[in-house]
Formats: C-alpha cells, structure tokens, sequence
C-alpha cells in the first residue's frame, strides 16, 4: 500500500499489566509503523475497558499504564499521536448512531460476545456493543490501516461492513480501514501453554523484575524427558519463546541439540531467561524513568486529546448533516 497520506491508528485497553504476548501479538507492530504513515495514532481506549473494570481508582491508573507502556515500548511522541479515548466524546457519539443501523443477530455473531457469553458472565450491554464503540474509534478518523492482533480480525471486518452500510444508508462518509496482522506470529504461549492471557494467569509481563522473568520462566510446562532423549521442539512451550527471544544462531543450536538429545529442559530455560531479561530489562529501565515525568505525560494526554476532538468533531459536523439531525 502506498503509504503517503495515510493514517494508522490503533488501541489498547487499560485493563493492567501488558505481557509479551500483547507486545509481540500486537504492540510491537505499533513501533514499527510509526513514521511509516504520515500520521500514527494510538490511543488509551478506556471506553473499553470499562465495559468489564468498575473500580475507579484502578481505572485512573491503569489509563496512565498504558501511556507509560506506549512510550516505554518505543512510541515517540513526535511521530506518533497519544491520547485517550475517553477525551474524544464524539467516539461515543459515532456508536450510537452505528448502533442504529446494526442489527442484534448481526452482533451476536461476534466472537468475542460468544465467548464472553459461554463462560457464562453476565455480559453488559458495553460488552455485547463493543465492536460498534470500536468502529468509531476507527473511522472517526478516516483510517487506513489498523495494527492489531489475530483475534481482532472480525472487529475489523464489522467495521468495514459498519462503514459501508452507513454509506450505503446515508451516503458517502467513511472510508474502509485494512487490517493489518503479523499472520506469522503465532499465538504467544503462555507458561501453562496455553495462549498466553491475563485471564489465566501464565503471562510474563512486558516489564517484569529479573525474580519474576526467572519464576515464569522455570515454571514453564514441559513434558518428562530427560536431558538425553530426543525432543520435538515444535511441541515445546520454551522452545516457542526462544524463538522470540533468541538469536538466529542460538535458535540453531537449540533446535539440533533438541534433536539429537543431549539438551535438558533445565538448560533451556536457563538460556531462556538470559535472554528474556536482556530484551526486557532496557524496557523496564526506560519505563522507570518515563515514570517519574507524570505531569509531562498527563499534560501530553490532554493536549493530544484537544487537538484529536477538533478533529473528531468535524467528522460528526458531516455525518449529522448525513443522517439529518443538524438543521440548515
Ligand atoms: P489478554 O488475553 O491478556 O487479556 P487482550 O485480549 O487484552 O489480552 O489482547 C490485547 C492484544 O494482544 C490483542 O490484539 C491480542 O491479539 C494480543 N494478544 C493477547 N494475547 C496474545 C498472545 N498470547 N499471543 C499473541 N497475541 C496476543
Ligand atoms: N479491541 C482492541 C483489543 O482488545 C482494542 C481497541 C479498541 C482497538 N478500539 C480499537 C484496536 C480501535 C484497534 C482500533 O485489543
């Protein structure tokens, strides 16, 4: 895609704690792209989040989080644009109108809504709406392209159908986003081996303490071969994470010695956890001292947050002239 006057705009949620999983699954991308598009925006959707987190205080933190993770991970205040959802009320306001013109059975589809509703929760109406608030996060500004993680796929495909029906319905208005998925990155194992997840408690955090990267990693799930005998490293749940962590060379070594036997779980760890902390341990020291400039971060939220509801609300001008509720 030719890149020159496009925009690239993506989320995410203030619901705690990032882990390697998001990073590589999703966040990492964002570093990637800024400076590729003429104008990166990344936002704190705290809208969101609030559809499951009911604690104030929490949320208040959690929000200043995420802007400490963006600019920890490498999102540079003057190439890429971060604010908070939350400063954007026209967001809200596009949702509304998405609301009108999306059926409950087409919502009902959503996978996210399936799955919330088979582990038997009771769901609230945020959470079954969420892909509509996230459509308007979207298209508010015309976005082109929208880094995401595998599992957002069908969000990004509601959109598309939300932007066409409401141009189909109203008129010409919004423009169809691209997704844009790391397909080659599969899903980050977690130290259970199941998908890495804050919902199950297997994460290694993005910013984790030396004693806490050294724990996860030791507690990774293994099967009970010995140090001799030949293992498939396809099917090993550290051999998963050396790929993300390891060199080209080392990767090598590894997966030979897994083959002909002779390398221990033990010593895979070991190695492991060398690595990890030598990617992790920058990050967290940047994010340390990130954290002492509150105020400036604050202050940059707010700002960004002014200039993105200036634009937000012309967007709105155009599309209340289109479904008729501003009177000439
Ligand atoms: P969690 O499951 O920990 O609550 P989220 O649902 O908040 O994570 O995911 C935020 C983003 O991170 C999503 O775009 C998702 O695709 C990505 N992501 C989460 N977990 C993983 C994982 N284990 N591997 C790859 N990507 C992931
Ligand atoms: N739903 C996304 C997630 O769970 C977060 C999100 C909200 C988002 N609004 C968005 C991502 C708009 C991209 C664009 O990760």
């Amino acid at each position: 895609m030719e890149k020159k006057g496009k925009i690239v705009l993506s989320g995410v949620k203030p619901t705690g704690q990032p882990h390697i999983g998001n990073y590589f699954g999703a966040m990492k991308q964002f570093v990637d792209l800024q400076g590729e598009y003429d104008e990166s925006l990344f936002f704190i959707a705290d809208y969101h989040a609030l559809s499951t987190l009911h604690n104030a205080d929490e949320m208040r933190n959690n929000i200043f989080e995420v802007a400490l993770d963006y600019l920890a991970i490498g999102l540079d205040p003057k190439k890429a644009i971060i604010f908070k959802q939350s400063d954007i009320p026209q967001h809200a306001e596009l949702a509304v109108i998405f609301n009108s013109i999306t059926t409950m059975p087409y919502l009902m589809r959503a996978h996210a809504f399936k799955d919330a509703e088979a582990k038997n929760k009771e769901i609230s109406v945020g959470t079954f709406d969420y892909p509509m608030l996230m459509a308007a996060d979207i298209l508010i500004y015309d976005t082109d392209a929208v880094p995401v993680g595998k599992d957002q796929k069908q969000h990004i495909e509601i959109t598309r159908d939300t932007a066409e029906k409401f141009n189909r319905t109203f008129g010409e208005e919004f423009k169809l986003p691209e997704p844009l998925i790391l397909e080659n990155v599969a899903v980050v194992p977690g130290t259970d081996g199941q998908k890495m997840s804050k919902s199950y408690n297997n994460t290694i955090p993005l910013f984790a303490e030396d004693e806490e990267i050294q724990k996860a990693v030791m507690s990774i799930v293994t099967d009970s071969k010995s140090p001799e005998e030949k293992k498939n490293p396809e099917e090993d749940n550290i051999f998963a994470l050396h790929k993300l962590f390891s060199s080209v060379e080392q990767l090598e070594d590894i997966e030979k010695r897994y083959k002909e036997g002779g390398m221990g779980y033990k010593e895979s760890k070991e190695i492991l956890i060398e690595n990890v902390k030598k990617f992790i341990t920058p990050l967290r020291e940047r994010r340390k001292e990130l954290e002492k400039d509150r105020g400036g971060i604050i202050k940059m939220l707010k700002e960004n947050g002014e200039k993105m509801r200036e634009r937000a609300e012309k967007k709105m001008e155009s599309v209340r002239e289109k479904v008729g509720v501003s009177l000439k």
